[in-house]
């Protein structure tokens, strides 16, 4: 069973910048973004270190954490850096103006 959170309202989310929304009981807040007009939402730390993701730059669809600058595709979640790497997507639920991912 999912663990669904509502997150923010789709008027929240700016086009082109790094959304980043605390969440309660969640440690980093969850990511939206709005690529391509799609809404992906992602964990708000990097996958290779405990670094946020919301202060890293957001290049067209790809992320690039302000650590070591690894390059995370938003459409894939693959790291250009590291194939080993995948920054994970959330399922992204709208419910009227609400935007809601699975967290599990
Ligand atoms: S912490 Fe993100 S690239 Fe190293």
């Amino acid at each position: 069973m999912a663990l669904r959170v509502r997150v923010c309202r789709v008027d929240q989310i700016i086009a082109g910048e790094i959304n980043a929304f605390a969440v309660t009981g969640v440690t980093w807040p969850v990511l939206v973004t709005a690529v391509d007009g799609e809404l992906i939402a992602t964990p708000g730390v990097c996958p290779h270190e405990d670094v946020s993701l919301a202060h890293g730059d957001l290049v067209g669809a790809t992320i690039v954490c302000p650590g070591h600058g690894y390059r995370f595709d938003l459409h894939t979640g693959r790291c250009a850096h590291d194939g080993g790497l995948v920054l994970r997507r959330y399922p992204v639920t709208l419910v009227g103006d609400e935007v809601w991912v699975d967290l599990l």
